[in-house]
């Protein structure tokens, strides 16, 4: 630990004496089209020998930046960066320049692309001096390390693609107070812990956080997104899919929350979210029935409840939904497919139902499996995350609720229809 920061300042020492170094050098060399050209600029606004000059002041900012970020860049296999090298930064690799938003006289760093350049290294606290990035994406490199507090200065960035990299540590908080964010992607690196319940009032389009090891429920209490597509996959969050989804109906079109160890009853809101093309809860601990509020879902594609534990009938009225092209509903203990359901090769629809307790078909539970999970219905109201209830931590043993312990509310299984679930 020690050793780690003793060598650490020593970095910064020698980082900074070379950058005195360099500004010297380039003060010396270049004081006529930088330094001095910032004054000049405020002055006369109708000179613009700076828009040729190769550095104005930010793009200098900007040479400083990704020079302090080579030098952090242990492996660089296909050489993206070796030429990173003098002042030209418009002229590196992977680095677009465009004019400035508040002034497009200046040319300024507006955009860093490396996808799949597998470098590896870290992001310093110095990529804070291209405070006029509006992309940044790193899609499948080796960054480790954290995202740097000092990112909080990039006030114009608008895409951040960290995705399929090696980045640790905790939900990187500082995205949440760039009021440009509109895309983040976050998929396949480390991070852990909870995520924060700002990021779900935040006004994204898009956010990717799979395959992480985000912890901890969805918080119960989610507020206006305007996400339109969430990808929660492969995270241990736990908790119940909160009813608060409800929030998301004017945006939400894909939500993807397979594998996320969520359990309890699917919320009937879920069937609010009116704009749904892609709903995927599959490989969780979902029990209960599938509400019927789902037959609501008109622009609905591809709905994937597979893997889990939902138990009653299959209502026609998914079936019957008009662009539904993918049903899958496998590993489950679905008893009985209504109507249409039973035969969707007729309606041309892509479907897996193998693995649940369906008399008719082929490729099933057996009885034994099917009659132990029958004396053990599920009562959706003591068991799912009902506002100021009892919570969202519903661990995954609490699934085999006792008979005893069923309140008069519950249903017999086959008589799925929990349209509100009002307890009396
Ligand atoms: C990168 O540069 C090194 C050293 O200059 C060279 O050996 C290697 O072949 C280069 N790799 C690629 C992919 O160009
Ligand atoms: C940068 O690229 C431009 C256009 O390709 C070229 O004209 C210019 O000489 C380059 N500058 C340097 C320093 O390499
Ligand atoms: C943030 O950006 C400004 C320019 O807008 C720059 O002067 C300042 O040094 C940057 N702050 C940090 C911490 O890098
Ligand atoms: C589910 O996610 C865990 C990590 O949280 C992973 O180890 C496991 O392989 C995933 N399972 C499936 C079926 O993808
Ligand atoms: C239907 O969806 C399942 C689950 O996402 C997928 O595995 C399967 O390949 C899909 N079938 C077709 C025909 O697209
Ligand atoms: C399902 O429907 C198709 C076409 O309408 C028909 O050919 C097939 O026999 C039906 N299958 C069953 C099991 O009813
Ligand atoms: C969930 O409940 C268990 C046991 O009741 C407790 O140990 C755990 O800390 C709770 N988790 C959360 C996120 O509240």
């Amino acid at each position: 630990m020690a050793s780690t920061s003793s060598s650490h300042s020593f970095t910064t020492c020698v980082l900074f004496l070379f950058f005195l170094y360099l500004s010297c050098f380039f003060n010396n060399l270049d004081a006529k089209h930088s330094i001095t050209n910032t004054h000049k600029h405020k002055h006369q606004h109708n000179h613009n020998h700076i828009h040729n000059s190769p550095l104005n002041p930010r793009l200098y900012r900007a040479f400083l930046a990704l020079q302090a970020w080579k030098h952090v860049i242990y492996s660089d296999p296909k050489n993206i960066t070796s030429n990173w090298v003098g002042p030209s930064v418009c002229n590196y690799t992977g680095i677009y320049c465009a004019p400035s938003l508040d002034d497009p006289k200046i040319t300024v760093v507006a955009g860093i692309d490396l996808n799949h350049a597998d470098i590896a290294g870290f992001l310093p606290d110095e990529l804070a001096f291209l405070c006029d990035l509006s992309l940044l994406h790193l899609n499948s490199n080796r960054f480790c390390g954290i995202i740097p507090k000092t990112f909080s200065n990039l006030t114009h960035l608008y895409e951040l693609d960290l995705s399929n990299n090696r980045f640790v540590g905790p939900f990187p908080s500082v995205v949440l107070s760039l009021p440009s964010l509109t895309y983040l992607d976050l998929r396949y690196n480390e991070f852990e812990g909870p995520l924060p319940p700002e990021l779900f009032n935040k006004a994204f389009d898009a956010f990717f956080l799979n395959n992480n090891r985000f912890t901890s429920s969805i918080p119960r209490n989610l507020g206006k997104s305007k996400a339109s597509v969430m990808v929660f996959a492969n995270n241990k969050f736990g908790g119940c899919l909160p009813e608060s989804i409800v929030n998301f109906a004017n945006t939400l079109e894909e939500l993807l929350l397979i594998n996320t160890s969520i359990s309890g009853c699917l919320p009937q809101q879920v069937g609010f979210l009116y704009k749904l093309r892609v709903l995927d809860v599959s490989f969780n601990n979902i029990v209960g029935p599938i509400p019927y509020s789902l037959a609501g879902l008109s622009h609905l594609e591809q709905l994937n409840l597979g893997h889990n534990m939902m138990s009653g009938i299959v209502p026609v009225g998914i079936c019957e939904l008009p662009n539904l092209v993918n049903f899958t509903f496998s590993y489950n203990f679905f008893c009985e497919e209504e109507g249409i359901c039973k035969n969707l090769t007729s309606k041309k629809i892509a479907f897996d139902d193998r693995r649940n307790c369906l008399p008719e078909k082929a490729l099933q539970r057996s009885e034994k499996e099917c009659s132990a999970k029958l004396e053990h219905p599920v009562d959706c109201f003591e068991l799912c995350c009902v506002e100021g209830g009892l919570g969202n931590n519903v661990s995954a043993g609490s699934m085999a609720i006792p008979p005893s312990a069923t309140a008069p509310a519950a249903m017999p299984l086959s008589a799925a229809p929990l349209v509100a679930p009002s307890h009396p």
